[in-house]
């Protein structure tokens, strides 16, 4: 069961968090690291092949083609459906932090709210564990690079919002392309067993240090 918050304080999520044991433990996983790592290439033994990962000039070139503007709108929920490590989930991050206003509110609030609304999938178990990783890294450092510290209750917020929105999973690509490829993804590691039970997708909602969470089902189609 998908664990749900109706108007909870940090401190509620983060004693809730702690009476789920075994997510506690992955919550606890998450590591910041000296700097955010992305590959450029590797061999995935499971997939038995050799595969590229964009490199940031492309993923420039093809975030600009959608529209900066697009991208940034905390208000629109993007899926990256097979991320690797994160070239792109990461530079999407990137640049909604970059355009965050500083002068008026909570900036941990404002940061959270960026990245409640860019999900991932990725099938490669180590690949989507390093991804969480960077893209905790980049949170971190942005929050404490502007001098904002984080309770323990909030850390653990943040990190409960990234195991949920970046998601050990297989997506559908073994069906009809529609415009959104990704119409549904199972999760792991039942798809593995061939068990496949689809994902709904957390949406979050953040408001005076409050937290709300419900879940959706993916919207089928393009
Ligand atoms: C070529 S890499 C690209 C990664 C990233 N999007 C990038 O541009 O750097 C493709 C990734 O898709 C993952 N992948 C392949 N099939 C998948 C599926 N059905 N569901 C989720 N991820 C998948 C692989 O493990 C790999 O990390």
């Amino acid at each position: 069961m998908n664990l749900e918050f109706n108007n909870e304080t940090y401190d509620a999520v983060l004693s809730i968090l702690k009476e789920k044991k075994t997510l506690y433990k992955k919550l606890s996983t998450l590591t910041c690291l000296d700097k955010v790592s992305l590959k450029t290439c590797g061999h995935n033994d499971s997939l038995d092949n050799f595969q590229i990962f964009t490199p940031r000039f492309i993923v420039d070139d093809m975030l600009k083609s959608i529209g900066i503007d697009n991208i940034t709108n905390n208000n629109y929920r993007i899926l990256e459906p097979t991320s690797g490590d994160g070239a792109f989930t990461c530079r999407i991050l990137e640049l909604r932090l970059n355009k965050i206003d500083k002068s008026l509110g909570d900036l941990f609030e404002k940061a959270l709210v960026c990245l409640s609304t860019i999900y991932s999938i990725e099938i490669d178990k180590d690949l989507i564990s390093e991804q969480r990783n960077n893209i905790y890294t980049i949170l971190l450092k942005y929050l404490k690079s502007n001098g904002r510290e984080l309770t323990e209750a909030e850390d653990a917020v943040l990190r409960f919002l990234i195991v949920s929105n970046f998601t050990w999973a297989e997506t559908n690509i073994y069906q009809e392309p529609t415009l959104l490829i990704c119409d549904v993804a199972f999760k792991m590691p039942e798809a593995e067993k061939k068990k496949y039970t689809s994902i709904n997708f957390p949406v979050w909602n953040f408001t005076q240090n409050k937290v709300n969470l419900h879940y959706e089902a993916p919207e089928i189609g393009g």
